[in-house]
């Protein structure tokens, strides 16, 4: 039996969901994490677990803050290089930033040299799982992979599909969609820590043959995942009326081909309407929120409390490069900030962020072994220390309680704080800063 190790730090977790329960967020002031074989044996207060397991090894973070591993449920890697391009609004930022970036991705040489920077920024941001935009190319989508596997994270991703409204280089016939996306899958779905998700890139670029492809493949294969965009920008709400004028409403395309249900994540959803909420919460479709890409690009304020009061599964995504960062710390801040300003808005808590930066990003995926740390689980987490002289250390060290320190760790900190991330029990990121203990 290899050795079991005991992790001793403060300690926050959602082992359940605060928008349907009151004590969803727990904590441990003096906690202990004990993990063995990259599963989580047991959490609790540090000397209750350490009488469970007295020739445990003890890994001493006191001073530090351990959460479940973050949760990226909408990022595109092909545009890690284009983040902070200010002043569009969704089209524009496509036509004149996004794209020409992606276009790039045909250069295998810069994909995968784009590919490890990014999976490298995600561990670095203690994100230990992500639903990813690939490329609009099958070998750049494959060096993404490959860079996954080898850092270590857990990754669902896919090739992007297209065939009209883009630039003519970033098209495929459905035929090619569906014999690259086949080879793809075939090579990595499922494959140690990989998954692939089917991921047109949303219906205005996509005709209703390549709809069909993707049908057929989530027909042909086990536990695909799902992904596109849905109602992000109120003139994309307006073109898919125009192209597709026989469905009801944009979700209404998508439902058609059955592209729709668990394991399918729809981003944004800033313009549904009562009726597509209701059909989403039925299918169980969950919807990633990502409410910096939402301002940057002056997409809308992102209707919460409709969803939550709907039923509709509610993750986060970082949507780089229309958002501004890698962090989920600083999305679900942003979250919160959003849902304050709006009329109506959700007054979401400490224990609303951290669930919809881990545990609710699991659930979208299927994933339900990650994002908390119930016994049983795998051990993702995210080490978390303030510096000796930051802000973060001082607002920690009067902070009264536990839920106070994990909003302020929302609000304060950053990649900057991120000392160790594990996946499965083993290290994926170590921090260089000089004062990391
Ligand atoms: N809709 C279609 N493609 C994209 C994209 O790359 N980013 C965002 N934010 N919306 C999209
Ligand atoms: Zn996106």
């Amino acid at each position: 039996m290899s050795t079991r190790e005991l992790l001793r730090a403060s300690i926050a977790h959602t082992p359940a969901n605060p928008f349907k329960e009151s004590q969803a967020l727990q904590t441990f002031e003096d906690g202990g994490l004990l993990i063995q074989d990259g599963r989580i044996l047991a959490v609790g207060s540090y000397h209750e677990i350490a009488a469970m397991a007295p020739e445990a090894a003890v890994t001493d973070w006191r001073g530090g803050f351990i959460v479940p591993g973050f949760v990226d449920a909408h990022v595109h890697f092909p545009q890690m290089r284009v983040i902070g391009s200010l002043g569009h609004s969704l089209f524009e930022w496509l036509a004149r930033v996004a794209l020409p970036e992606e276009s790039r991705m045909a250069d295998e040489a810069y994909a995968t040299d784009t590919a490890q920077r990014f999976v490298h920024h995600l561990a670095a941001h203690g994100t230990t799982t992500a639903l990813v935009f690939g490329a609009h190319f099958e070998t750049a989508t494959a060096a993404l992979f490959d860079a996954a596997a080898r850092a270590g994270l857990r990754i669902v991703s896919g090739l992007v599909l297209s065939d009209r409204s883009l630039r003519p280089e970033l098209h495929q016939s459905p035929e090619e969609a569906y014999q690259q996306s086949t080879r793809l899958i075939r090579r990595y779905h499922q494959h140690g820590r990989l998954r692939y998700a089917v991921t047109p890139r949303f219906a205005v670029s996509a005709s209703e043959g390549m709809l069909d492809v993707c049908q057929t493949l989530m027909r042909e294969h086990e536990h695909l995942g799902f992904q596109t965009h849905l109602n992000e920008n109120s003139c994309e709400v307006t073109d898919v009326d125009r192209q597709f004028p026989w469905a009801r409403d944009y979700f209404g395309v998508y439902e058609r081909f059955g592209l729709c249900g668990p394991r399918a994540v729809m981003a944004h959803s800033v313009w549904t309407t009562a009726g597509e909420l209701e059909r989403l919460a039925a299918s169980r479709t969950a919807v990633a929120h990502c409410p910096c890409s939402n301002a940057a690009l002056g997409s809308g304020m992102f209707p919460l409390r409709p969803h939550i009061e709907a039923g509709v599964h509610v993750a986060l995504g970082t949507d780089v490069g229309g958002g501004t960062g890698f962090s989920l710390l600083k999305e679900g801040l942003q979250a919160y900030l959003t849902q304050r300003l709006m009329p109506h808005g959700f007054g979401l808590t400490a224990a609303h962020v951290l669930y919809l930066a881990t545990r609710a990003g699991a659930e979208a995926l299927g994933l339900d072994d990650v994002g908390d740390f119930r016994s049983g689980q795998a051990a993702d987490f995210v080490y978390i220390r303030p510096g000796a002289h930051d802000v973060l250390g001082d607002v920690l060290a009067r902070a009264g309680t536990l839920d106070q320190a994990v909003a302020a760790i929302f609000t304060l900190g950053g990649r900057e704080h991120v000392r160790e991330v594990r996946v499965a029990g083993s290290v994926v990121f170590r921090s260089a800063f000089s004062d990391a203990r």
